[in-house]
């Protein structure tokens, strides 16, 4: 199957998922200024982001990371608003022997509880299997109920508890090509 040079922007019902933009810096300060969303991202200490410099570098380093399709790490756009609500990312894990790939989301709080998450990840999806991958990982924090649902909603199996790619213990689910053909 031909991989595309680029990744495109992808359209749901409600949604827009694009490339961060510079004048998206004061939400995505918004965003990962705030412990309560990134304590649930990766291991170790959470990481909390103090300045727009820190935005505006840290939009560059998506742009570099989201070059090579179909992997990417974008903005999820509401389109009646315009608004920002979070990020869906579609990346190589750490450590990954195998070229492992998992899916992953975070939304502003105000944008969560609308089902914004499972339509942006369901289209992510869609495109990462388009774009020739055999399976879809996701690790959540073990108690990362939320995270979890987004997960099941999206046809993804709990394989349980790992301790691989990142430190310390996980919630592994999966979902390979073929069953997501199945479900679409
Ligand atoms: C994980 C996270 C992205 C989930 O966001 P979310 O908004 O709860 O997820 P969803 O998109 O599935 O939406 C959830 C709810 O929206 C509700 N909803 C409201 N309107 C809806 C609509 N039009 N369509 C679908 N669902 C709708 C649903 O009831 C759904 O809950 P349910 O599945 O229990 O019925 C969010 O909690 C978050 O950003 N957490 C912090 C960061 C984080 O944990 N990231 C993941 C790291 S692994």
């Amino acid at each position: 199957m031909a991989v595309p040079l680029a990744n495109a922007p992808l359209t749901t019902d409600r949604l827009l998922v694009r490339p961060w933009r510079h004048d998206d810096a004061e939400r995505m300060l918004d965003i990962m200024s705030r412990v309560e969303v990134t304590k649930w991202l990766g291991d170790g200490a959470p990481y909390v982001m103090r300045d727009l410099d820190e935005a505006h570098a840290r939009i560059d380093r998506l742009a570099e990371r989201s070059a090579t399709p179909p992997l990417l790490y974008w903005a999820v756009e509401v389109r009646a608003t315009g608004q920002v609500a979070g990020s869906v990312l579609l990346l190589t894990l750490p450590n990954a022997e195998d070229g492992e790939v998992e899916i992953g989301w975070h939304l502003h709080p105000d944008s969560q509880g609308r089902g914004y998450a499972t339509e942006a990840a369901a289209a992510l999806m869609a495109h990462g299997f388009a774009g020739g991958l055999p399976e879809i990982h996701a690790l959540t924090h073990l108690d990362n109920a939320p995270s979890q649902n987004v997960c099941r909603k999206l046809g993804m199996h709990d394989l349980g508890v790992v301790e691989r790619w990142y430190d310390g213990p996980s919630q592994h689910f999966l979902i390979t090509a073929q069953e997501w053909r199945a479900r679409h």
